[in-house]
């Protein structure tokens, strides 16, 4: 039973403002990343290894971005047991655009319908993959301003990332999160602590809005990546050294893990590597050669010219190979299983590193968080993790339900290249068609999935849960198991309906 400190607690300036809970969302089926580079006739390797990715979730026409956020919302709300009137602010960032007017945060006020509460500010955020942020940002803001109103504020964020045949289609996901945002939080953010880059680029852009698919420009969207952790890596480290003066410089020493926006792995890896190389390059003369040994031959680079300098690159992966695995590799666990979820991807990877923790390995910890959207928006911001560990503290609840993501993850149901490309299709065909009643199975969604039922001639889209026979108390325990067996045998005709 989760444990949040009241708000009526609180007097004057919140205090520890940050995520008290986390719930993540993906769907359950995949296909296997190693099936798929045969299936594409592509080398073996250039997937799994040249991308790092191992699987890739994926949704049948039964799923859309309303869809994912129902399920997640109320997975939030079901697990904390929080209750809708206690909700001021509901923001929900995606760039899965289905309806250029109605937002997906209006379809979710029917999940406070029973509570009576429509006292909820917030509405839906857009750009690339940053939205999540820019809605979390916003959720915190509002929980330390004049405007509060003593209620926890919840960040929905959700995508579905699908790319037309090609280079870029093993890069795709699917996925949701939702946050709820409070003080007294156990993953707290470090107040006049954001680094942000925005400016004007296509590198990755949606301009066909009869079309799930983006415009991509590969090559620059790496180059685009990059550049954005540098400047945020530099501005945060500056906001850093002028918030305590008298701590040692930012590098990568000054924090315990470092979690990325992830569209592939491998990009975070040699992410990690670069802000290495910009440690390198910060590192006063008389420590280089004790602290990088044998790299001074880099001294004389620059950060612009080094985007795709392979001895670079080479030079400092190698070089924080083992920083990689102990501030970053844990982050991976769900970005190379299901790939890129968009905007919750790095939400999905905190999750991740939260998951592969304990609550004492956690207290006290300060994580660097980079977010990266194209077009482009990017901010590096940092969590600090409460010293809260007591049994019932909002940290070990936190960890506690995350346990079970590995086993989530393992029940998934693997699809064939063939199947998952004829899915995709079918997404392509039917995708804004009205009326249109979806056809994809419904008996393969975990319990507890909202789903489409049908799209009628105008547009108005209705939606049925799967049941989940009471919320399991344990995650990750058997009895789970047991439960969403026992909700899987359930029939369609004992699910709740909702029409939007
Ligand atoms: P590509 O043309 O397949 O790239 O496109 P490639 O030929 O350069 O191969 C990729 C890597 O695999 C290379 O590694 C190859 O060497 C390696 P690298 O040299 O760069 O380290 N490789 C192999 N390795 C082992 N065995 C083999 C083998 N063959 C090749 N047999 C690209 C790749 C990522 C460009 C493409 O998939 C794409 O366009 N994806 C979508 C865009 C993207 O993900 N961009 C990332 C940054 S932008 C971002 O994060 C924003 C985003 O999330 C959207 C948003 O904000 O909403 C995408």
């Amino acid at each position: 039973m989760p444990s949040f400190r009241s708000n009526s607690e609180q007097t004057g300036w919140p205090q520890d403002v940050g995520i008290l809970a986390l719930e993540v969302y993906f769907p359950a089926e995949y296909v296997d990343q190693e099936e798929l580079e045969a299936f594409d006739g592509v080398s073996k390797g250039k997937y799994t290894i040249g991308l790092g990715q191992t699987r890739m979730g994926f949704c049948s026409d039964r799923e859309d971005i309303n869809s994912l956020c129902l399920t997640v919302l109320s997975r939030l709300m079901d697990r904390n047991s929080v209750g809708y009137e206690n909700i001021g602010r509901l923001e929900v960032g995606t760039e899965t655009i289905i309806d250029k007017s109605k937002s997906v945060k209006s379809c979710l006020m029917q999940l406070f319908e029973e509570s009576g509460n429509t006292d909820v500010e917030g509405i839906d955020t857009t750009n690339a993959c940053y939205g999540g942020t820019s809605a979390l940002i916003n959720a915190i803001n509002w929980v330390e301003s004049s405007s509060w109103d003593g209620r926890y504020a919840v960040v929905v964020a959700g995508d579905i990332a699908v790319y037309a045949t090609g280079a870029a289609r093993p890069t795709g996901g699917a996925g949701a999160v939702a946050m709820l945002v409070g003080p007294h939080a156990p993953l707290i953010m470090e107040r006049g602590l954001r680094g942000s880059h925005m400016c004007h680029v296509y590198d990755f852009y949606k301009p066909d809005l009869s079309s799930e698919y983006p415009t991509v420009d590969g090559k620059l969207s790496i180059q685009c990546y990059l550049s954005a952790l540098d400047a945020c890596y530099q501005t945060f480290s500056r906001k850093a050294a002028a918030k305590e003066p008298s701590s040692p410089a930012m590098s990568l020493e000054e924090v315990d893990a470092v979690v990325f926006h992830t569209p592939f792995c491998k990009l975070v890896q040699k992410s990690l590597a670069r802000l290495s190389f910009n440690d390198f390059l910060n590192c006063p003369a008389d420590q280089v050669s004790t602290l990088y040994p044998g790299l001074d031959a880099f001294r004389e680079k620059k950060l612009v010219d080094t985007y795709f300098d392979r001895d670079v690159e080479k030079a400092f992966m190698t070089h924080s190979q083992e920083l990689f695995l102990s501030k970053t590799k844990p982050s991976l666990l769900i970005a190379t299983q299901v790939g890129n979820m968009y905007t919750p991807s790095l939400y999905g990877g905190l999750a991740s590193f939260i998951s592969c923790n304990t609550v004492a390995s956690l207290a006290g910890k300060r994580v660097a968080l980079f977010s990266y959207g194209s077009g482009l928006a990017a901010t590096m911001f940092s969590i600090r993790v409460s010293q809260d560990v007591g049994p019932d503290s909002a940290l070990s609840n936190l960890v506690a339900s995350l346990q079970d993501l590995p086993q989530r993850l393992d029940s998934r149901c693997k699809v064939s290249p063939p199947d998952f490309a004829e899915t995709m299709k079918l997404r392509q065909d039917t995708h804004h068609k009205a009326p249109y009643s979806p056809v994809g199975s419904v008996d393969r969604l975990f319990p507890g999935t909202w789903y489409l039922t049908r799209v009628d001639e105008m547009h108005r889209r209705q939606y049925e849960c799967r049941p989940l026979v009471g919320i399991p108390a344990a995650p990750g325990s058997a009895a789970t198991t047991v439960l969403m067996k026992e909700a899987a045998s359930l029939t369609a005709e004992s699910t709740q309906r909702l029409h939007v």
